[in-house]
């Protein structure tokens, strides 16, 4: 590797990241705040949802780095990726690599997961379901160690890449150093 440090580079634009922000504070507030399923937890649900199906519209029509095209993880570009980790090779990408764009889209079907048993638990049908409760609850759970595992995979990649990773979430500029 030359010392040679590449210039930054704007990659996610203002969208991504209040989506980014906004989500994560609907998901931490509903997980410990306001845990209670009462109005607030579900306006908050109803929000990431939302902004999560907003967030998927904007995946066909945003900006380059935040369009499903720039980083879907196809099977061979997930093993392509692996094989330079094993390799100890760096598969640097400008937007997601395969292995964050997988974890980006099973963050946003848990989001929208709770969205759906969250809202099942509101209807007659399904009113009062311990089952469905129960689901709710473990679907959250999922999330909340997804998303751990997440933020630790982009302090840990940031790191090896010499790559302020969050700082990129809230500047939108991936700077090198
Ligand atoms: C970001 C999305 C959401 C997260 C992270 C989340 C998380 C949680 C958690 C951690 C609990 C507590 C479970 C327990 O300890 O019993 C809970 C309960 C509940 N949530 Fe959500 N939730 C979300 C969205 C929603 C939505 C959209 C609705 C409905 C419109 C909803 C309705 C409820 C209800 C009714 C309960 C109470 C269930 C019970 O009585 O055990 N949630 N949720
Ligand atoms: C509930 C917690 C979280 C959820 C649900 C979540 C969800 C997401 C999602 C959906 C994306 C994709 C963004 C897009 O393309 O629109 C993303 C990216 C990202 N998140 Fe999070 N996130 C969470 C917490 C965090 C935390 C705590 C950090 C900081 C340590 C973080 C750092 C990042 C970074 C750096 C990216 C961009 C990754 C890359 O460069 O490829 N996230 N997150």
């Amino acid at each position: 590797m030359t010392a040679h440090v590449p210039a930054p580079q704007r990659v996610w634009d203002p969208f991504v990241r209040v989506f980014h922000w906004s989500l994560v504070a609907c998901v931490l507030l509903n997980s410990f705040v306001v845990d209670d399923g009462e109005d607030l937890h579900q306006w908050l649900g109803y929000l990431a949802s939302a902004l999560v199906v907003l967030r998927i519209v904007w995946g066909f029509v945003g900006t380059r780095h935040a369009r499903f095209a720039d980083f879907w993880p196809t099977p061979a570009r997930v093993l392509q990726h692996l094989r330079a980790l094993r390799a100890g090779r760096l598969d640097q990408h400008a937007g997601h690599n395969p292995l964050g764009a997988l974890m980006m889209l099973a963050l946003i079907s848990l989001v929208l997961a709770l969205g759906l048993t969250g809202w099942l638990q509101t209807t007659d049908t399904f009113w009062g379901e311990e089952w469905l409760q129960d689901l709710h609850e473990a679907v959250g759970e999922g999330l909340l160690i997804a998303a751990g595992q997440h933020a630790a995979a982009a302090l840990v990649m940031g790191r090896i890449e010499r790559t302020r990773l969050v700082k990129a979430m809230v500047t939108g500029v991936k700077e090198r150093y």
